[in-house]
C-alpha cells in the first residue's frame, strides 16, 4: 500500500449502524423493584427508559450495530482493514471483543482490538481510528461502542441502577483528501485521580474473583454519584468550550453538541458553556439511558437518520467519564 502524507488525508464517518435490544425498563418497573419513583427520575437524570439485552453479549450488541451500518454502505465486511471495540463490558478478559465481532460480521481481513476508557471510550477510539486512517496506512476502520451495563448493574441499588442501559452502535472511517470534512481536533485527557469515585472493584488481577468478592457485591458498578457528577459537570463542559476556543469557533458555527448522555442536567451545563441553545444539543437519554461507550454514535447515527445532520455541518463530540476519562472533538459531517 503506498505511503500518503498523514497531513493531506482527513478520517471521515462514512456510514453509521446501530443496535438496541428490545426490552425495556421504564422508570414503573424501577418503581417496582427499589425506592424510586419516575418524577425523582427523570428530573434527576432525564431517563425514561432503558433497552436490556436479556439473551447474548456485547459482541452480539456491537455485530447487530454492524450490520445494520453494513445495510447502508457497499463496503463489505472483508474490506475492514481494523476494528475497534470501545467497551467496559468485553464478552470476556480474553479474547477481545474485536475479535467475536470479526468473526460474526465475517471481516476475514481485519485486524483490532478492545479499548478501555469507559463513557469516553468511543471519543478515545474514534481518535485512535482517525490516526490509523491519517496515517495513509489504513483505508476502513470499524469504531464500535458496545456496553452491556445490566450485566454489571447491581439492581438493588437504587443509586446507579437506574441510570444504566444496554446498546451498541458503529462508525466507518475513511480517508478523505478533502480537508473540509473529517475529524479535525481532538482533546483527551486521563486522571487516574479519579480512580475511586467510579469503578468495578472486582475481577481484575487486584480483587481476582472469588467467592468473598461475590458475597461484597464488587463485580457491579461502585460509583459516587455526588463527586463524578461534580467533575463531570465541570470537566465537559470546560473541555468542549476549550476546542471551540482553539479552533476560532463561535456557537453559530456549530451545527451539533454531540454529548455523552450520562445526564441531562451535565448536558444542559455543557451546552450552556459553550452558548448552544437546547435545539443543537443532540438528546437521547430519555430512551436510552447511559449506554456508556454506544450513547454518542448512537445520537450520531440516529439523528443523522432523521434527516437532522448534514454533509458540512461543525459538530463538536464531548465526553466524560471513569478513570476519570474526559475529551471533546470538532469534525465536519461527511455524509450526503
Ligand atoms: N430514587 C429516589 N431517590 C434516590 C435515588 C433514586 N433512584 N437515588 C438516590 N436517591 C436519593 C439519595 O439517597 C439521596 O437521599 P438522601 O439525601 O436522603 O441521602 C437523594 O436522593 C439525593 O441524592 P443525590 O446523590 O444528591 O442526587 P443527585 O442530584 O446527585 O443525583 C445522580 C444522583 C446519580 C443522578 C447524579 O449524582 C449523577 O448523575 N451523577 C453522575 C452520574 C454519571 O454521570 N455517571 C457516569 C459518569 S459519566
Amino acid at each position: 500500500m503506498q505511503l500518503k502524507n498523514p497531513k493531506s488525508i482527513n478520517a471521515a464517518i462514512t456510514a453509521v449502524g446501530m443496535y438496541v435490544p428490545e426490552k425495556i425498563y421504564d422508570n414503573k418497573y424501577f418503581e417496582s423493584i427499589v425506592e424510586t419513583n419516575d418524577e425523582w427520575i427523570v428530573t434527576r437524570t432525564g431517563i425514561k427508559e432503558r433497552r436490556i439485552l436479556e439473551n447474548g453479549a456485547t459482541s452480539d450488541l456491537a455485530t447487530g450495530a454492524c450490520e445494520d451500518l453494513f445495510t447502508t454502505t457497499n463496503v463489505k465486511p472483508d474490506e475492514i482493514d481494523i476494528i475497534i471495540v470501545a467497551t467496559i463490558s468485553p464478552d470476556m478478559f480474553f479474547p477481545s471483543t474485536a475479535c467475536l465481532v470479526q468473526e460474526k460480521i465475517g471481516a476475514k481481513n481485519a485486524w483490532g482490538f478492545d479499548l478501555s476508557a469507559a463513557c469516553s471510550g468511543f471519543l478515545f477510539a474514534l481518535q485512535t481510528g482517525a490516526s490509523f486512517i491519517s496515517s495513509g496506512n489504513y483505508k476502513k476502520v470499524l469504531v464500535i461502542g458496545a456496553d452491556k451495563m445490566s450485566c454489571i448493574t447491581d439492581y438493588t441499588d437504587r443509586n446507579n441502577c437506574i441510570l444504566f442501559g444496554d446498546a451498541a452502535s458503529a462508525v466507518l472511517l475513511e480517508p478523505t483528501e478533502d480537508l473540509n470534512y473529517g475529524i479535525k481536533d481532538s482533546l483527551l485527557h486521563i486522571d487516574g485521580a479519579g480512580k475511586e469515585a467510579l469503578y468495578m472493584k472486582g475481577g481484575g488481577s487486584l480483587n481476582p474473583a472469588s467467592h468473598e468478592t461475590v458475597d461484597k457485591k464488587m463485580h457491579y458498578i461502585y460509583q459516587d454519584g455526588k463527586a463524578v457528577f461534580k467533575v463531570a459537570v465541570k470537566g465537559m463542559a470546560d473541555i468542549a468550550w476549550e476546542i471551540m476556543e482553539k479552533n476560532g469557533l463561535k456557537s453559530p458555527d456549530i451545527a451539533y453538541l454531540v454529548p455523552h448522555q450520562a445526564n441531562l442536567r451535565i448536558i444542559n451545563a455543557t451546552a450552556q458553556r459553550m452558548g448552544l441553545s437546547q435545539d443543537k444539543v443532540m438528546v437521547n437519554i430519555g430512551k436510552y439511558g447511559n449506554t456508556t461507550a454506544a450513547t454518542i454514535p448512537l445520537c450520531l447515527t440516529e439523528y443523522y437518520r432523521e434527516g437532522k445532520v448534514k454533509k458540512g455541518d461543525n459538530l463538536i463530540l464531548a465526553a466524560f467519564g471513569a478513570g476519570y476519562t474526559w475529551g471533546s472533538m470538532y469534525l465536519t459531517w461527511s455524509i450526503d
